[in-house]
């Protein structure tokens, strides 16, 4: 069954836009006719996708944003509403899955790997969120990417699932702050 709906002009931030899940959204948003800023790490992806929205007449900003570091975030969602204008919507997308996964019990745990996902899956969507939600329209939408890792333990998983569990916190906290001004915050669980 085809998807039907109508993103015409609606100015949409999204983070991890160079590949995987983030590329298949930017293009789909792209088709509906949403006008959108995209922030990843991966420039020659980040230029590929941008590239290729505009070849299909779309319209598309790329940034090279690290969602780990909260001025990086603020100057693009800053740069975001001086050229598209404030956000209808947003999606934080970005995440790595560290070092240890699948391998590093939680007392095994390295320091490095441990803060690193933290900094990118956690305190990153936070940095976003909070510039998303000081410039999105009333009525907005932003949609954080969690995962069944974020609402069940699983091995040799901790540092992703801990992060990914504090995804679904922070958007729950933050849906009964924004409802009153009509902008949902809602997780997708992959
Ligand atoms: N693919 C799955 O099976 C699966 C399952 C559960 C959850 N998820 C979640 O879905 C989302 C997308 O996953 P994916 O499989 O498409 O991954 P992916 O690795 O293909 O895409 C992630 C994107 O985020 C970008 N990124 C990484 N660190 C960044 C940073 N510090 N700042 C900005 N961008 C950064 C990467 O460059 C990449 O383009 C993630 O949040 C992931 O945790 C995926």
């Amino acid at each position: 069954m085809a998807l039907k709906f109508d993103f015409t002009g609606k100015v949409i931030a999204v983070t991890g836009g160079a590949s995987g899940i983030g590329l298949a959204t930017v293009k789909l948003l792209a088709s509906a006719g949403a006008r959108l800023s995209i922030a990843d790490v991966q420039q020659t992806l980040l230029d590929n996708v941008v590239a290729e929205i505009k070849v299909q007449g779309g319209e598309a900003l790329g940034f090279n944003v690290d969602v780990s570091d909260a001025g990086q975030v603020n100057s693009w969602i800053a740069q975001t509403k001086q050229q598209l204008g404030p956000l209808d919507g947003a999606a934080n997308i970005a995440a790595i899955i560290g070092t240890g996964i699948n391998k590093t019990r939680v007392e095994d745990l390295e320091d490095g790997d441990w803060a690193r996902v933290l900094a990118v899956n956690l305190t990153g969507v936070m940095h976003c969120m909070r510039a998303e939600l000081q410039n999105v329209r009333h009525g907005g939408s932003i949609v954080n990417v969690t995962s069944v890792a974020g609402s069940m333990g699983i091995a040799k998983n901790s540092a992703y699932s801990a992060a990914k569990h504090g995804v679904v916190g922070l958007s729950r906290s933050a849906a009964k702050e924004v409802g009153d001004r009509g902008i949902r915050v809602n997780c997708v669980a992959p």
